[in-house]
């Protein structure tokens, strides 16, 4: 199995604070890889510094496809085919579906994007429905499939996304979910963010689990749903 992404020795300060202190993570080539953690954990920085969002990390390395990435801006590490959808979504909300969705795809050169804008809205029928509406004024759960159609109209060799079920209603997350399976069964490796553990080992392959910065565990998502501590601390079983 090839890994996608490594992540060695991750360390990320803001200011005094040490928020990421020596990260581990593979996320294999078909996986999906979950991270979970509680609020303030780090699940958040750790994205945002794969992706270059928060610039340069204070030390360690990003591979991503053998390639190194720490370093990198935002807008290179894109191009090299590393989506990711962000808490809070972003969106443009002055932009129709349809216009949201073309974003996603601007830096792409290649002749695919008419297919992969076809695929986004089988995946998301109501996307299609909807095309023509300003962003803004989609539903939360709208706004959430918007942000995962555009991220795939990246044409993504990994998708990361960050808490993709986030103030969702149940029936809504369940949708979400199956859409993340399908997506990877269709090739694509994700690495989700999440603090629904119990929704987020079922889907996933394997899972970390990060706590004050520091990965605590690391297993596959089977095991981890049956650890006494990870039940107790993120499933809510007593
Ligand atoms: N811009 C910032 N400046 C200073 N500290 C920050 C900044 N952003 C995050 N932090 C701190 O870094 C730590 C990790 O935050 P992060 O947002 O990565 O957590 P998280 O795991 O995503 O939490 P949540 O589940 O609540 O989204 C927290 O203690 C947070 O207060
Ligand atoms: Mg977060």
């Amino acid at each position: 199995m090839s890994s996608i992404l490594e992540i060695n020795d991750l360390h990320f300060h803001y200011g005094e604070i040490h928020a990421l202190k020596g990260v581990n993570l593979t996320v294999n080539s078909n996986e999906i890889v979950t991270l979970i953690g509680g609020n303030g954990a780090g699940k958040t920085t750790m994205l945002r510094s794969i992706t270059g969002l928060l610039g340069k990390i204070s030390s360690g390395e990003v591979r991503f496809m053998g390639e190194r990435i720490d370093g990198k801006k935002p807008h290179k590490i894109a191009e090299l085919g590393l989506a990711q959808c962000l808490e809070g979504r972003h969106i443009f909300s002055n932009l129709t579906v349809r216009e949201n969705l073309n974003m996603g795809s601007y830096l792409r050169k290649d002749s695919g994007i008419t297919s992969d804008l076809d695929y986004v809205f089988h995946l998301f029928p109501r996307l299609l429905e909807r095309e023509k509406q300003r962003a803004g004024t989609l539903s939360g759960g709208e706004q959430q499939m918007l942000a995962v159609g555009r991220a795939l109209m990246q044409k993504p060799k990994l998708i990361m996304m960050d808490e993709p079920s986030l103030g969702l209603a149940p029936l809504i997350i369940r949708d979400i979910f199956s859409i993340i399976k399908q997506i990877n069964k269709d090739g694509i490796p994700v690495l989700l963010v999440e603090q629904n553990s119990n929704a987020a080992l079922q889907v996933a392959d394997r899972g970390y689990v990060l706590e004050t910065g520091e990965v605590v565990l690391a297993d596959t998502a089977e095991n981890l749903r049956s650890n006494d501590a990870v039940r107790a601390s993120y499933l809510g079983a007593s």
